[in-house]
C-alpha cells in the first residue's frame, strides 16, 4: 500500500474535512501517500488533485464545514455531461487515471449515489474502493449514522428553538420544511429535539383532518401556537411528492412541502400559518463533536482496511462499534425510518402527532 486517493462526492455536509484529515493522518503515519481529488470522480478523470500531508490537514479541518476538495452530485462518469451538452461514458478514462497515478485504492466519502458509481467502477475495472458514509439524510443502509446527520439535526433543533419564540409571540403555526430526501430521519429527530407539536414524514401517511384536529386542540389549550415539522418528501393528497423543476439540470427536486401543508392548515383550521424552508442551512457550518468524532473514527478505520487489502467495503457504525460491510449491502436497500422503531415510539410517547389516526 503506497498511494491512497480520497474524494468527497454527492451533497456536501458537515464533517467531510474531519474525515479527509483522519484519512491523511493515518495514512501518512503508515508511510502512505494521499492524493485528494477535487470535485469527486471528475478530479480523478482530470487528474486534478492535491497532495495531502499532515501539515496541510491542520486542526482547522475538524472545524470547517463543506469539503476542501469540493463535491459534486451530478458527476456520474457513466453519463458525463460534456461542454457540448451530450452525455458520454468517461469511466475508461477514469480507470486510466487511476492506473497512471499508481493508486492502490480510492477512499470515497459519499452516499448511496457515490457508492453505486464506485461499485460499478470497481466491477468494470481493476480498481479498489473503500467507502466512508456521509449524508445528512442518514438514509444509507447498514450504518447507524452517516457523517453530517448529527450536525444537521442540531441545525434543525436550533432553528426550531428560534421559531418557537416567534410562533408564541404571534400565536401562529409555523410549518418547518426539512431535508432528508425519501426518508424522514432528519424530521423525526430534529422535530423531537426541537419540541415540535406535529411531525410529518414520508414513512407515515397523514390525514389533514387529524393534523387540523390536533392543532385545534393545541390552540384550545393554554398553548396557542404550534410548530409543525414536515419532511420535504411527504406526499400530497393525490399521492405525488411536492417538487419543483430544476431547470439548469433538467430534473425535478423536492421543494414546497411546507407551503403546501401551511396552506392546507389555514384552510382546515382558519389559524394563521407560515411556512419556513430550512434548506441548505442544514448542510452548512462547523460539524458538531459527534460528527468530528465519527469522521475521525471512520477515516482511520478506512485506511486500516486499505492496509489489510479489504477492498469493496464501506466502513459503518453498528451498535456503537465500527465495522465494515460490502458496498453493495449499503446500496441495495434504502434506509427508511423504521415505523416500529424507537424514534417513532418516542414521538408518540411525547404526545407529538404524526398525522395518522
Ligand atoms: O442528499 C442531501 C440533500 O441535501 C437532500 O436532503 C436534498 O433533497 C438534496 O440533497 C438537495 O440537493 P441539492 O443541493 O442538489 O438541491
Amino acid at each position: 500500500m503506497k498511494k491512497i486517493g480520497v474524494m468527497t462526492s454527492g451533497g456536501d455536509c458537515s464533517g467531510l474535512n474531519a474525515a479527509i484529515r483522519a484519512v491523511t493522518l493515518r495514512a501518512c503515519d503508515l508511510g502512505i501517500q494521499v492524493l485528494g481529488f477535487r470535485q469527486g470522480s471528475i478530479g480523478l478523470l482530470n487528474r486534478d488533485y492535491v497532495n495531502l500531508t499532515p501539515k496541510k490537514v491542520s486542526y482547522e479541518y475538524l472545524m470547517k464545514g463543506g469539503s476542501v476538495l469540493g463535491s459534486i452530485n451530478k458527476g456520474n462518469p457513466f453519463q458525463y455531461l460534456t461542454d457540448e451538452g451530450i452525455h458520454i461514458d468517461v469511466t475508461a478514462e477514469i480507470a486510466a487515471s487511476y492506473k497512471a497515478l499508481e493508486l492502490d485504492v480510492i477512499i470515497s466519502i459519499g452516499g448511496d449515489g457515490s457508492f453505486s458509481i464506485m461499485h460499478s467502477l470497481m466491477k468494470k475495472f481493476d480498481m479498489n474502493v473503500i467507502g466512508i458514509p456521509k449524508t445528512i439524510d442518514n438514509d444509507l443502509s447498514c450504518t447507524d449514522y452517516a457523517i453530517g446527520y448529527s450536525t444537521s439535526v442540531q441545525v434543525i433543533s436550533d432553528c426550531i428553538d428560534k421559531l418557537q419564540t416567534t410562533a408564541e409571540s404571534h400565536q401562529r403555526i409555523i410549518v418547518v420544511q426539512v431535508m432528508g430526501r425519501d426518508a424522514g430521519h432528519l424530521a423525526i429527530a430534529g422535530g423531537i429535539a426541537g419540541g415540535a407539536d406535529i411531525i410529518l414524514i414520508p414513512e407515515v401517511p397523514y390525514s389533514m383532518n387529524v393534523v387540523a384536529a390536533h392543532l385545534k386542540k393545541v390552540f384550545r389549550s393554554q398553548k396557542k401556537f404550534a410548530i409543525v415539522v414536515v419532511s420535504e418528501a411527504i406526499k400530497t393528497v393525490d399521492g405525488s411528492s411536492v417538487m419543483v423543476m430544476d431547470e439548469v439540470n433538467n430534473r425535478p427536486r423536492y421543494d414546497g412541502s411546507a407551503a403546501y401543508i401551511a396552506n392546507l392548515i389555514e384552510r382546515h383550521t382558519g389559524l394563521e400559518t407560515r411556512p419556513v424552508v430550512l434548506g441548505h442551512l442544514q448542510r452548512g457550518g462547523s460539524p458538531n463533536s459527534f460528527d468530528r468524532l465519527l469522521a475521525s473514527q471512520l477515516g482511520v478505520y478506512a485506511v486500516d482496511l486499505a492496509v489489510q487489502e479489504k477492498f469493496g467495503q464501506v466502513v459503518v457504525t453498528q451498535n456503537n462499534a465500527i465495522a465494515h460491510v460490502p458496498i453493495e449491502h449499503t446500496i441495495n436497500t434504502y434506509n427508511h425510518v423504521n415505523v416500529h422503531g424507537n424514534l417513532i415510539h418516542t414521538a408518540r410517547g411525547l404526545g407529538i402527532c404524526l398525522g395518522d389516526a
